[in-house]
């Protein structure tokens, strides 16, 4: 089995793929040149990236469903420090959307002096925990996960990719950027994903009829997207990622988390998070 050296680049204290970064794309992500219309979904992985490639580029355009059906995700949204960002920048139309697992810290210069938004997606790291392990299990550029309790010491200590949990909270909560951030929940867009739309078409002004705001919720709906080939991941080789042995688009539910922690592995989970986040000035959506 390969080990995280030869699967891992280390950039800045943080553990990313090799298969789809390399220091050249980080170092493209830090020269890159933000536009001021453009927005960013930023992530911690496993907390609805993919699931933002599909809503955004519905939202922009008015419902337009060619995007969806004419591209693949990460070259439709594609990911700030990845490699594919400067295969595909010049075909982006403006206003551009694109995701980002980074830290806050970790943004380029651009990001500060331009106008761009972000909308922040955090989900319950419990159920980001329970995807990431199905996910390590399904592609071969991410090291071998361990058991269950193996991989919650991992995922506290943030050896996993993009360092932990908290750390990737605090950066962007911490961050004054006013009018320019969004913070949104995964589990809000499971309870109301209209509503969600429409939070979301607001914050970008593109001000959508309800009946727009439905369409693109059956578009972007979970079940939609598992049948899209241009948003499922089956067009990667399965020596990459293999969905016979869990597929990337898995549950899409809010709360598995109860179907994988035992009641010890939670309050370890659970007095862990709330230790890393005392004193900080929000709150959790979440009783954890
Ligand atoms: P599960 O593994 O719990 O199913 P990311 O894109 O950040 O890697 O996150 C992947 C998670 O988002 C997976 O969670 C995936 O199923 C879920 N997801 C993607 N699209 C979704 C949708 N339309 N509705 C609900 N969940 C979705």
């Amino acid at each position: 089995m390969p080990s995280s050296v030869e699967l891992y680049l280390q950039y800045e204290g943080l553990i990313v793929p090799k298969e789809t970064h390399s220091f050249e794309s980080l170092q493209y992500a830090q020269q890159f040149k933000f536009k001021d219309d453009d927005v960013v979904a930023v992530t911690y992985p496993k907390s609805g990236t993919v699931w933002m490639q599909e809503i955004l580029p519905l939202v922009l355009n008015g419902g337009d469903l060619t995007p969806l059906n004419t591209v693949v995700n990460w070259d439709r949204v594609p990911w700030l420090e990845e490699t594919r960002l400067a295969k595909v920048v010049d075909q982006l139309t403006s206003p551009r959307a694109l995701v980002s697992h980074f830290t806050y810290n970790l943004m380029p210069p651009s990001f500060h002096t331009s106008k761009a938004k972000v909308i922040y997606v955090m989900r319950n790291p419990k159920d980001v925990l329970v995807s990431s392990y199905y996910f390590h299990q399904m592609a071969s550029f991410l090291e071998d996960p361990g058991t269950f309790d193996e991989f919650i010491e991992k995922f506290l200590e943030g050896r996993v990719l993009f360092g932990k949990w908290t750390d990737h909270v605090k950066s962007w909560r911490r961050a004054e950027l006013g009018d320019r951030i969004m913070f949104i929940t995964y589990e809000e867009m499971i309870q109301d994903f209209p509503a969600s739309i429409r939070r979301i078409s607001d914050f970008l002004g593109c001000n959508l009829t309800e009946e727009v705001i439905q369409k693109v919720a059956e578009h972007c709906s979970f079940k939609s997207m598992k049948s899209n080939c241009m948003s499922n991941f089956s067009l990667v080789p399965k020596k990459y990622m293999d969905n016979d042995k869990s597929p990337f688009l898995r549950k899409g539910i809010a709360g598995d988390w109860k179907n994988h922690f035992n009641s010890e592995q939670r309050a370890r989970f659970t007095s862990e998070i709330r230790k890393e986040l005392e004193g900080e000035s929000f709150s959790l959506p979440w009783s954890l």
